[in-house]
């Protein structure tokens, strides 16, 4: 079986009057600022370009490859300073493998990510382990991320330790004591464990994790998908409080257009490992270019409460 195709060179997008760009069939486009009217002085925090990440699918006792699953097949996007990009799209469509490749914790097959400037699939060692401390990622569910047997302090204050910012346990106690208040927890957490904790706690802790480091960039992986309703709310706001203050950028990963909308300034969607339709919310939202993200709108649900008709308003 041969290896996955090489690097093609980008299409010219399909820039349509809207303001989105839309893909023809089987295109990928690219989702960056220059080509959705955004505007951005420095140049992106983040690009990624025509990356491709294609897992082989082994059989067999001797464990061959026989083919590929082409989970991400030439996505180009990027990320303004302090912007959310949203990445939409139904399950599989290749959302959570973006963001791990970006991150590098899975390898990518082609393509080219660059962090401020640096390429971010060519480092190694030291270089890759400063780049780790300004990219973080925040994983769809909070009790699966969070080691049972660890207290709350030695997991937010993990990456302090690993990557040598603390001097000793006082300073240790102190920045995560910080680092939960930011996230809305009591001090006090910092002593008991993640089974003592809601989900939605358990959510505020693995994001005080995720800031340890004071990151410039955060993949959020679908990180309200599993939290009731009602607590979706608040840590969405909770991000969207940390991205003013902090001056954050965020790859938003959901399958839930209604997040998206709340949350992004940019829109990707996503279908089969390629970027269909890209531009700005609005543009997206409000006059989207392809069938499959028309369908995906359609299936946000409407608030449309039928007037009552068997009550009459009380007059006082
Ligand atoms: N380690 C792996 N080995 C082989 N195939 C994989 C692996 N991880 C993911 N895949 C496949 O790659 C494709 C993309 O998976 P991915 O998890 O990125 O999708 P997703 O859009 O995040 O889905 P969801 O919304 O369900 O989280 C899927 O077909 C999945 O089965
Ligand atoms: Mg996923």
């Amino acid at each position: 079986m041969s290896a996955p195709d090489a690097i093609h060179p980008a299409k010219p997008p399909n820039l349509d009057a809207r303001g989105t760009v839309v893909a023809g069939p089987n295109e990928s486009v690219s989702a960056c600022i220059s080509d959705t009217g955004g505007a951005s002085d420095a140049g992106p925090l983040l690009r990624v370009e025509e990356l491709r990440v294609h897992y082989p699918i082994k059989t067999g006792l001797l464990q061959r490859t026989n083919g590929w699953v082409r989970a991400v097949d030439g996505v180009t996007l990027d990320v303004a300073r302090g912007e959310t990009l949203g990445l939409v799209g139904e399950s599989g469509c290749g959302k959570t493998t973006i963001g791990r490749a970006i991150l590098q914790l899975i390898p990518a097959t082609s393509g080219r990510v660059t962090f401020d400037g640096v390429d971010v699939l060519a480092s190694r060692g030291t270089k890759l382990q400063a780049l780790r401390k300004r990219m973080q990622i925040v994983f769809q569910d909070p009790a699966g991320s969070l080691n049972p047997r660890m207290s709350i302090r030695s997991i937010v204050g993990e990456p302090l330790r690993v990557h040598g910012v603390v001097s000793d346990a006082d300073e240790l106690r102190e920045r995560v004591g910080t680092l939960l208040e930011r996230c809305g927890m009591p001090r006090t957490a910092a002593e008991r464990y993640p089974h003592e904790f809601s989900g939605g706690q358990r959510q505020r802790i693995c994001i005080a994790r995720a800031l340890a480091l004071e990151p410039s960039f955060i993949v959020c992986d679908e990180p309200t998908s599993a939290l009731d309703v009602s607590i979706q709310a608040q840590v969405l706001n909770l991000l969207k409080d940390l991205q003013r203050d902090l001056g954050l950028s965020y790859l938003f990963i959901s399958h839930d257009m209604a997040v998206i909308q709340h949350m992004c300034d940019r829109i990707a969607v996503m279908k089969a490992g390629k970027v269909v339709e890209a531009g700005s919310k609005r543009a997206v939202i409000t006059s989207p270019g392809h069938d499959y993200t028309r369908a995906l709108l359609k299936a946000v649900p409407v608030a449309r409460p039928k007037p009552r008709t068997d009550r009459t308003m009380a007059t006082t």
